[in-house]
């Protein structure tokens, strides 16, 4: 079996990559490098620079290829309220060029990278597949118009597809493919930290147990494996699924910023300021569904996170 990963260059495409190369896949990888970076590419898989929407790059990408890994994708929720056109042309635009390609060559195996980003402000204690999907924003809504191609393609052309909804992803597998953005609360936090800056937390008058806002995070390295996971289960002739992929366990701002504190040996000093427009108080999956279809439970804790993050970020900033 031949895996196309795009985006295999990225933060977490270039986990997927790790993953399958180490589970003995064939792998080909399509970048255009626009985010990603070529230290990334796993020298066991074939690499393709280029665009979803350059149709030479994409043909050549699509060789031989008997399923797709389709992670590639503009990701920045405050950049698509600016930029809306630029995310539908990269990010819906792009999977339609690569859904024509499958159509066309055959190929029946797609696992999607989707996002918690499609369920907006849920209002329930654990976020279930079927919660009512209402995106906050252009990123969000990119991805949930994804989902809907997919479900098309799956009735119109039998194409198999796995969603993988995506909460808050952080860590690194090794310390080489930690996150290099700086968009994320940890990231922040470490760069707050690095600058001699006291880190900000975004409201402590929330709902909650603390005041702060919570979050389901999960280890980048149980990303890869659940996309692992659902590829294999393809291969083995499921017909596809929509799932969540975090722990089930909320963490606070807080709880964040206090393992942050453990694992780097630094005071985390803080300031509160004002709520950011558009956070929900709560955001944490239910697990069940994957667990129940396929098996899997994401295995790493907020402490290893933190903890391989913090390496990755020493790494890229010695
Ligand atoms: C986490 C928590 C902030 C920074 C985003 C996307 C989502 C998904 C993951 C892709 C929140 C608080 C943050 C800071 C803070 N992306 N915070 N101070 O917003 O939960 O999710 O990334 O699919 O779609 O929306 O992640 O890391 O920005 O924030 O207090 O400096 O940390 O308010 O509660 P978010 P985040």
């Amino acid at each position: 079996m031949t895996w196309l990963v795009t985006g295999g260059a990225g933060y977490i495409g270039a986990h997927v990559v790790r993953a399958m190369v180490q589970d003995g896949q064939q792998v080909v990888v399509l970048d255009d490098l626009s985010t990603g970076t070529p230290d990334r590419l796993d020298p066991a898989a074939r690499f393709v620079p280029g665009s979803l929407l350059d149709p030479t790059a994409l043909a050549d990408a699509m060789h031989g290829v008997t399923g797709v890994v389709h992670i590639a994708a503009k990701k920045q929720v405050g950049e698509s309220v600016a930029e809306p056109l630029r995310y539908y042309r990269e990010n819906v635009d792009g999977l339609l060029a690569l859904l024509e390609a499958c159509r066309d060559g055959g190929v029946d195996r797609f696992v999607f990278s989707s996002s918690a980003a499609t369920y907006g402000m849920p209002d329930v204690e654990l976020v279930t597949e079927d919660t009512p999907k209402d995106p906050l924003s252009p990123y969000g809504e990119t991805k949930l118009v994804g989902e809907w191609l997919l479900r098309d393609c799956a009735i119109a052309y039998g194409l198999r597809v796995m969603c993988m909804r995506y909460f808050n992803v952080a860590g690194a597998a090794i310390p080489e493919l930690g996150d290099p953005g700086v968009f994320n609360l940890v990231p922040l936090v470490f760069q707050a930290l690095a600058k001699g800056e006291r880190p900000r937390v975004f409201g402590d008058d929330y709902p909650t147990p603390d005041g702060t806002c919570i979050r389901d995070y999960v280890h980048v390295a149980d990303i890869a494996e659940a996309h692992l996971t659902a590829a294999r289960t393809l291969d083995a002739g499921s017909t596809g699924s929509t799932y969540n992929i975090g722990r089930g366990t909320g963490s606070s701002v807080l709880e964040v910023l206090e393992v942050i504190g453990q694992v780097t040996g630094l005071e985390v000093a803080y300031d509160i300021v004002d709520r950011r427009p558009g956070d929900p108080a709560r955001v944490v999956a239910s697990v069940d569904r994957i667990a129940e279809d396929l098996g899997f439970r994401a295995e790493h804790d907020l402490e290893q996170m933190v903890a391989s993050a913090w390496a990755g970020w020493q790494l890229r900033h010695p």
